[in-house]
């Protein structure tokens, strides 16, 4: 019998990939840009489990060209890339990387508060230009982080990380999310508030929710016109939770003070956008989770679900647990693992 297929969608950590090759034969996509849809879906065709990332759409279409895949492992907590759907109908297990990126995703949106609130880009900026001429009672004169209220969307495990730096900050704290938790707002002294209540009080707003059918949009000119003039927004979930075109423009009117962004929509931003060239606003390159533990994390976690998928059992983070037992996973092997 043969040894299992994986194919890697990227170069990534060591750490997964080792863990892969002692039990299977593994491909990788070796650039640094994504393969396309297309080459992907050539290059996945005879691969038992896929290692992907989330530039990489996975679609019925996908996983019907892939007769033999059986899990699929997204190294990302977010996995909004891949037609859930789709493969629980077709019996492949899915797994993504939570836990192992939360600490080091909200260190970052942490960061990112931080640096708008006292404009650590235009200081930068300002000393590299060789503009700095005396110390400036008027010199880019910030915002207080200390006491201000911090409005948190989505209050997962991220959303609450960024309450415990927050609280380090003596900020005050409310968050909206469709499921309370009363065990968390004791813990954290933080409020739950209808989301326009959280939209009117804020000082800050951080975005931590997965993008979803009920998400996506739900920062547009209606909730930036709800919120403080000088309120700064902070995303580091996913670009299509904000409308790109009303930000410009509630950038550009002063509708809302600020944003400092981790992801945006489209990505990636070319230098010429708007959102880069905007001076209240912050882009980085969509590296949330990017430290060397985290993604040393991330990459081990995401083999081990395909490792797991591949024997057949349920990998350690998976999201689709029903797939189990069904479809694909109820045919015998022809590998041996
Ligand atoms: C990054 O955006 C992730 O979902 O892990």
């Amino acid at each position: 019998m043969r040894r299992p297929h994986v194919f890697i969608t990227r170069r990534i950590p060591e750490t997964g990939v080792r863990l892969l090759q002692a039990a299977c034969d593994v491909t990788a996509w070796d650039d640094d840009l994504p393969p396309s849809y297309d080459t992907l879906r050539a290059q996945a065709q005879d691969c038992d489990g896929l290692l992907a990332l989330l530039t990489d759409r996975i679609d019925a279409a996908l996983m019907d060209a892939c007769p033999r895949l059986r899990v699929v492992s997204n190294m990302a907590v977010g996995f909004d890339n891949i037609d859930i759907a789709a493969a629980t109908a077709r019996g492949i297990l899915v797994g993504n990387t939570p836990d192992v990126l939360t600490e080091a995703t909200a260190d970052l949106a942490f960061a990112l508060l931080l640096a708008a609130a006292r404009r650590i880009p235009e200081g930068v900026d300002v000393v590299r230009a060789d503009r700095w001429q005396t110390w400036g009672p008027l010199l880019l004169l910030g915002r207080d982080v200390h006491h201000a209220t911090l409005g948190i969307v989505g209050l997962g495990r991220i959303g609450q990380e960024m309450a415990r730096r927050a609280r380090g900050f003596s900020m005050r704290l409310l968050y909206a999310d469709p499921t309370r938790k009363p065990a968390v707002e004791a813990e954290l002294g933080i409020a739950h508030v209808p989301f326009e209540e959280l939209l009117r009080q804020s000082d800050f707003i951080s975005i931590h929710a997965p993008l979803t059918d009920g998400t996506r949009g739900l920062f547009g000119a209606q909730a930036f016109a709800q919120m403080k003039p000088a309120a700064i927004l902070i995303n580091t979930a996913r670009g299509p939770i904000v409308q790109t075109d009303a930000l410009i423009a509630a950038l550009r009117e002063g509708t809302i003070g600020g944003a400092a962004l981790d992801v945006t929509d489209p990505e990636p931003l070319r230098a010429d956008h708007p959102l880069v060239n905007l001076s209240n606003c912050i882009v980085v390159p969509h590296i949330g989770s990017a430290t060397m533990q985290a993604r040393g994390r991330m990459s081990e976690l995401a083999a081990r679900n395909i490792l797991a998928g591949l024997h057949g059992a349920l990998p350690p983070a998976c999201v689709n647990p029903s797939a189990a037992g069904t479809g694909r996973q109820a045919q015998p092997r022809d590998y041996e693992i």
